[in-house]
């Protein structure tokens, strides 16, 4: 258990989130660290703070892993951009390797995913999947869902520490694989507008294997250590990134009374086989951007056993980390304004089910290499 910081000056309040800002209790009470505005909240008064008392700020995000910024007077991708600038994150203005459809507000903000509001995304660390991913990544709240629309966050030290010895055993000992094949038509979505030279080149220098297709589509795989030390506070970082449906199944399990009758029935009674089935489908047809276009972009992940053999996770084992993950969540509702920065390392995130209107923004930074971190 962590205590508040002493706070550095008298004009914001330090706190954690109150029972009546979440959606659903949990078992975290300290991420994010809150902080709000006492009497004046100026995005000037903001920027002051933040230009005078940086370390201050940053040394909170190691601590704590996520710092929510609530109250203060945002109100635009300009203004978001700056109060990241102001914790000396180098933004990165490109956004390589994703999967989800964004567009650019500014030159190093965009918006956060638009996959369908039905859908969950299932928490992860962003860019997880490539080497070169970020340390610290943000979101601003320039319009407030009406209802929904959560991005919950957890601790990866506790999910892990959550799991039965089995699990950890297995997540220890086997390096993460990725295997992603992107057709041609969708290359420019992954890559954004890079050439194919260029898409070679990036690969190379961050470490992949990969195959281009006789039609200009491209199969590229890496594999890497998902537990490793912080780099600045020694604390265990486990990287999230398991693509499986019974992982997410669990998430919309505990969410279920905001769908359907037969959605319900869907997430909660049909055998794991055929739920499975059908939410790849359902998974690829998401990423795609023009429905005329039938080839669709899939990235697969696997454990590598000591063996070099590649193996998934059990249904039994999927289900057990669903669990660790969504008790260890904390869902919060989004108020408009909100920054939430967090460490990218430290803390996964994920988006639950929203309706329209909805608009949050995203930028990232401080991008670093899996392959520089101490296995834990
Ligand atoms: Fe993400």
């Amino acid at each position: 258990m962590k205590n508040l910081p002493i706070s550095i000056s008298e004009d914001i309040r330090l706190r954690f989130l109150r029972d009546d800002e979440k959606s659903f209790v949990s078992q975290e009470k300290e991420l994010p660290l809150v902080i709000e505005p006492v009497e004046e909240k100026s995005f000037a008064v903001l920027q002051l703070l933040l230009s005078k008392n940086r370390d201050w700020f940053n040394h909170q995000l190691d601590t704590y892993g996520a710092i929510l910024f609530r109250g203060f007077d945002i109100e635009n991708a300009e203004q978001f951009q700056t109060i990241l600038e102001l914790h000396n994150i180098q933004l990165e203005s490109v956004y390589h390797f994703g999967s989800a459809h964004r567009l650019r507000i500014t030159d190093k903000v965009f918006t956060s995913s638009e996959a369908p509001p039905d859908t969950i995304i299932a928490p992860h660390n962003e860019l997880n999947m490539v080497p070169i991913r970020p340390y610290v990544l943000a979101f601003f709240c320039q319009i407030e869902p009406d209802l929904y629309g959560e991005t919950p966050i957890i601790n990866t030290e506790k999910i892990f520490s959550h799991l039965s010895p089995s699990l950890q055993h297995k997540i220890t000992t086997s390096p993460q694989r990725f295997v992603r094949y992107v057709p041609n038509h969708l290359l420019d979505l992954v890559f954004q507008g890079l050439s194919p030279e260029d898409i070679t080149k990036l690969l190379q220098e961050q470490g992949f294997d990969f195959t281009w297709e006789d039609d200009g589509s491209l199969y590229f795989d890496c594999s890497y250590i998902t537990l490793f030390s912080h780099p600045r506070t020694n604390k265990l970082c486990f990287c999230l990134s398991i693509v499986d449906a019974l992982i997410s199944r669990q998430w919309y399990r505990h969410i279920s009374q905001r769908y359907s009758f037969w959605q319900r029935l869907y997430y909660n009674w049909l055998p794991a086989k055929l739920y499975k089935g059908f939410q790849q489908k359902l998974t690829t047809a998401a990423t795609v951007v023009d429905s005329s276009q039938k080839k669709t972009s899939s990235l697969n992940t696997y454990f590598l056993s000591t063996d070099g053999q590649s193996t998934t996770l059990t249904e039994a084992e999927a289900k057990e980390l669903g669990e660790a993950e969504w008790k260890n969540a904390v869902i919060f509702q989004w108020k408009q304004g909100d920054i939430l920065l967090i460490d990218n390392l430290q803390v996964a995130h994920s988006r639950l089910n929203t309706k329209l209107k909805r608009k949050i923004l995203t930028a990232f930074g401080n991008m670093c290499n899996i392959r520089d971190m101490k296995p834990a």
